[in-house]
């Protein structure tokens, strides 16, 4: 492709390149290009075609294509704002000292272990009631690059090494199938519960290759859908776009706060409209215990007719690497551990337990109008948060630098940055052990990595089979260890979802039973 075509695809993929006139750069610089320069000048970006002269012609359609695409003006100035909200002793920083954060008041507050039986049962069949009438949407946030858990394809595609070995998406996929189905024992009706799965430039083709591959995990085709993030250029400390290659822009996801963007971009949200959804239930791939779509969640929040609401579990230290969810002028909030002050962070309250406690998982529940009115008026107030990272690039001369320590700055919004935006939020703690065991990091680092996912996923499938009334024991007819401890032989157990979605159902697998080790409920 030569230069013409390369500028008539550009001017294709942004209005700002008109086409290239007849002829070439060689009879002087074509005015789309100049006015190009002219633009990276205006805001200190000129360096994005150092090797401009080098590039071939589709080279330089997808350069032009990504700096036309990219919102260049505004890059400085976010960096900037992001740097100094980051700043310690910034006036009205949640962690400093004067700044008020409160717990949610009680009244707010709702609980899967301290509530009373007759409320979690209200909650739960009301949760399926909406499933059932076709209310209800899943967003699943898929679009992360897991650079610390370091495999080269999608989270979502990753096995944690259970017996069955399905991927993290194929547990959550036969999830929603359960869910469909009690929803449909209960209230006699099978509503659509369609999942949207947000991706990102590198997340996208994988997944997608995948659920083809594995006729859509069950699901009806027509209730998945991807969409895709924005991706925006990482920056140096100083604001200026990095080349990877002598042709292209360095560029990472927007963070999962890049949702409402993408969920208006995209078309997801006039999707859910003609479909009748009235709530969102938004998660995160790496979550092996994720409850997608969880009822007894999904009936709180629309018993306490919130507008937005979010699952929490207590935080177990002072120093414990999770946001808490709380009340800051008023507004609900996360405050992530590195902005609460170190006073804050250990306070007590008269029960002996932290006083800022509600660690945040990344559940959250949205009525679709909040959603709706997010996209319109407050996405572009949303902040960007800066994340410093190791940034591959090209030096001056053009050669490849791999750094090994950090050089640049990726700028992220968050998902829980609407929260001060709801009009009633609620929060709804449940068990860390039923419900919250993340996966971020290879098994090197001993924590929320592959291995303990496993363990705390057979851990939780061991207490169902106990509490319907079956024991496993060991050789000498003891009950086995749980799965949680760590073992040459450790108990093995696991539950295919679509037996037993909370650990209901399974009376008549294991009661009055006993078993060895490994012992399978496989799929149905
Ligand atoms: P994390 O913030 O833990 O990031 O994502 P990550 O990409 O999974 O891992 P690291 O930090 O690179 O090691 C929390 C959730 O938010 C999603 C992730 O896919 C995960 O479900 N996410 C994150 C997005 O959907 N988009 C993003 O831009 C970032």
């Amino acid at each position: 492709m030569g230069d013409q075509e390369a500028a008539h695809g550009a001017a294709a993929a942004g209005a700002a390149l008109p086409p290239l006139p007849p002829g070439s750069e060689e009879g002087g610089c074509p005015p789309w290009l100049e006015a190009l320069r002219r633009r990276l000048h205006g805001c200190g970006q000129q360096h994005a075609l150092a090797f401009w002269g080098e590039l071939a012609g589709p080279q330089r359609e997808a350069l032009a294509r990504e700096l036309a695409e990219a919102d260049l003006e505004a890059l400085r100035p976010s960096l900037h704002k992001a740097v100094a909200a980051g700043q310690p002793g910034q006036p009205g920083q949640p962690g400093q000292p004067g700044a008020a954060l409160e717990p949610l008041p009680e009244e707010l507050c709702g609980s899967s272990i301290a509530s009373d039986p007759e409320s979690l049962r209200d909650w739960e069949q009301h949760g399926l009631l909406q499933v059932a009438e076709g209310r209800v949407a899943i967003v699943l946030l898929a679009g992360g690059q897991g650079t610390r858990l370091g495999v080269p394809y999608p989270k979502g595609l990753y096995d944690v090494g259970l017996p069955s070995h399905k991927p993290l998406l194929q547990l959550q996929a036969q999830r929603i199938l359960r869910l469909q189905r009690l929803a449909e024992e209960r209230h006699g009706k099978r509503g659509a519960l369609p999942w949207y799965i947000m991706t990102s430039g590198h997340t996208r083709e994988p997944t997608l290759a995948f659920l083809r591959e594995h006729g859509f995990l069950g699901l009806c085709e027509d209730d998945v859908r991807l969409f895709e993030q924005r991706q925006i250029p990482a920056l140096t400390p100083d604001g200026k776009v990095i080349l990877e290659t002598r042709g292209r822009l360095a560029r990472a996801p927007d963070g999962n706060g890049g949702l409402y963007r993408a969920l208006g971009d995209s078309g997801v949200l006039a999707d859910m409209e003609a479909r009748g959804v009235r709530y969102v239930h938004a998660y995160c791939v790496d979550n092996v215990l994720a409850r997608v779509g969880d009822p007894l969640f999904l009936g709180f929040c629309v018993r306490k007719g919130a507008d937005c609401g979010a699952k929490v579990v207590e935080k177990q230290s002072p120093g414990e690497a999770v946001g808490v969810l709380c009340l800051a002028d008023g507004r609900a909030r996360v405050v992530e551990y590195t902005e609460l002050g170190d006073e804050q962070a250990r306070e007590r309250d008269h029960s002996g337990r932290l006083r800022l406690r509600a660690g945040n998982i990344c559940v959250h529940h949205f009525t679709l109008d909040f959603l709706k009115l997010v996209v319109r008026e407050f996405e572009p107030q949303l902040p960007f948060h800066v994340a410093h990272k190791k940034i591959a690039h090209v030096d001056e001369s053009g050669n490849r630098v791999e750094p090994t320590k950090p050089n640049g700055i990726k700028m992220e919004k968050f998902v829980f940055d609407v929260f001060p935006f709801a009009k009633k939020f609620v929060q709804f703690e449940v068990r860390r052990e039923d419900e919250f065991s993340p996966l971020k990091n290879s098994d090197s680092a001993g924590v929320d990595c592959p291995s303990s996912s496993r363990r705390h996923q057979m851990a939780l499938h061991y207490r169902w089979i106990q509490g319907a009334g079956g024991r496993i024991v060991d050789e000498q007819g003891n009950d086995a260890p749980s799965p949680a401890e760590e073992s040459e032989t450790p108990t093995i157990c696991e539950i295919s979802p679509l037996i037993s979605y909370s650990g209901e159902g399974l009376e008549s697998h294991v009661k009055g039973r006993t078993f060895r080790s490994p012992v399978i409920l496989g799929d149905p």
